[in-house]
């Protein structure tokens, strides 16, 4: 049966800690809204003598966090490139950067001319990103009124909880997959319902719709290809799980990869499904962070009123507007990155202690076999400048993923591996 979390873990809460005290005397809050001439509004709410004194000398910072997220535990991002590289004594070019799914080859070169060129860096960005959403109508064949970017995927997936949830509400998750979904729940005080993936990573969904009948969830997160194992879901599982009451939000991060069709024109024909993309990984745009994604006009509209009006920096609009004139450029990083996979794939069959599953993305999962522990391995190839993931999650903790990179990335791995066996 599936599990049903709170995602609360007490492990990260500090409420336990002594109370903050500034300097020897107490933070007053009623002091300073006197101070600042709006004591008679603030006073015009009935503070009971204990919680005045609570605010006069005990008070502690957090006390005036949300309470959920006192007790979310936060996420554990990548370490930033020149953190890392300081931390391994490496320059970052001698850093073979395995870990985080990115794309080795970077942008077009016109993302680089047209940011050197940005004519207006000091006026706001365009709330609508309009050039940036045309050009997405041209590229996707979808029409840009069914298209809204944002500061990458991960904001447009906290835009929908916030714009979906209710606090209680709940979420299908099906892991191991991409952790901001269950992250992002915890954010908006959601409920996370949790349906494993099959043995193969395939969807379970016999349990899907089970749970989405009985705990009437208001939306399920799916990712295709499937982040960590790269695995993606056909039209047949995927039209079975919009027969069901419950908003479908597909994450396609990876589909350049995967040689399959988008399904981002399938949101106007189905009213209870968001398809999510990205320029992280098919333009090498990660750091400069835009994705966008396609959604029904019965939903987007609300969407547009919940958004931060200036969510796509100026840079952000100029570089995926330049990254998409260039086709050529992404389809041949495309096609070297599948091919490279392949060779990866079957480089990693070699190993005697790694037990690699196919992929449709620019990553592979490895299980760790032969007594070999994964997290060791991991920290001895960080120590030979070699970055691969490795989970803290019961379920992949014997697990290790490798993304894809250049072909001199792939050979200098295989050499280190070939060292540890
Ligand atoms: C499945 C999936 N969705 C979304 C993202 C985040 O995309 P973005 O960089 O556009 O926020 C990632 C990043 O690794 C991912 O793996």
């Amino acid at each position: 049966m599936a599990a049903i979390d709170l995602f609360c873990n007490p492990s990260s809460l500090c409420i336990d800690r002594p109370s903050l005290r500034v300097g020897s005397s107490c933070f007053s809050v009623e002091g300073k809204l006197r101070r600042s001439g709006i004591a008679y509004m603030a006073s015009s709410v009935p503070i009971k003598e204990e919680s005045r004194e609570n605010l006069g000398c005990s008070v502690t910072g957090d006390s005036f966090i949300r309470p959920h997220l006192r007790k979310l535990s936060p996420y554990q991002p990548i370490l930033p490139f020149e953190v890392l590289s300081t931390r391994l004594g490496r320059k970052p070019e001698d850093i073979v950067k395995l870990d985080a799914n990115e794309n080795p080859y970077g942008p077009p070169p016109e993302v680089l001319e047209a940011l050197g060129s940005m004519r207006f860096p000091y006026i706001y960005p365009d709330p609508e990103s309009r050039s940036l959403r045309a050009a997405l109508a041209e590229d996707s064949g979808i029409e840009s009124e069914y298209i809204l970017a944002g500061c990458g995927a991960d904001e447009l997936i906290d835009l929908i909880m916030r714009c979906v949830l209710d606090p209680g509400d709940k979420i299908v998750d099906c892991p191991p997959t991409f952790t901001m979904y269950e992250f992002d729940a915890a954010v908006n005080a959601a409920r996370v319902i949790k349906v494993s993936r099959k043995l193969d990573f395939s969807l379970d969904v016999e349990q899907i719709a089970e749970v989405v009948e009985q705990e009437r969830p208001k939306c399920i997160f799916l990712t295709s290809p499937n982040n960590p194992d790269g695995s993606i879901i056909n039209d047949e599982t995927l039209l079975k799980i919009l027969t069901l009451p419950v908003l479908v939000v597909l994450d396609e991060a990876y589909i350049e990869f995967s040689g399959i069709e988008s399904r981002m024109s399938w949101v106007k024909k189905y009213e209870n499904l968001i398809v999510l993309r990205t320029f992280s990984k098919r333009a090498g745009l990660a750091g400069i962070r835009v994705g966008y994604g396609a959604f029904p006009f019965s939903i987007i509209e609300y969407l547009w009123r919940a958004k931060q009006p200036y969510n796509v920096s100026v840079a952000a609009e100029i570089s995926a507007c330049a990254a998409l004139t260039n086709p050529v450029y992404l389809e041949n990083v495309k096609v070297a990155l599948v091919l490279e996979r392949e060779r990866l794939f079957k480089l990693l069959k070699e190993v005697p202690f790694l037990n690699p599953y196919p992929s449709y993305s620019n990553f592979i999962l490895c299980e760790v076999t032969s007594g070999m522990d994964a997290k060791k391995l991991k920290e001895d190839l960080a120590k030979m400048g070699i970055m691969i993931r490795h989970y803290n999650n019961k379920e992949l903790s014997g697990y290790v993923r490798v993304s894809v990179g250049k072909p001199e990335h792939t050979d200098a791995l295989m050499l280190c591996l070939k060292r540890l066996g």
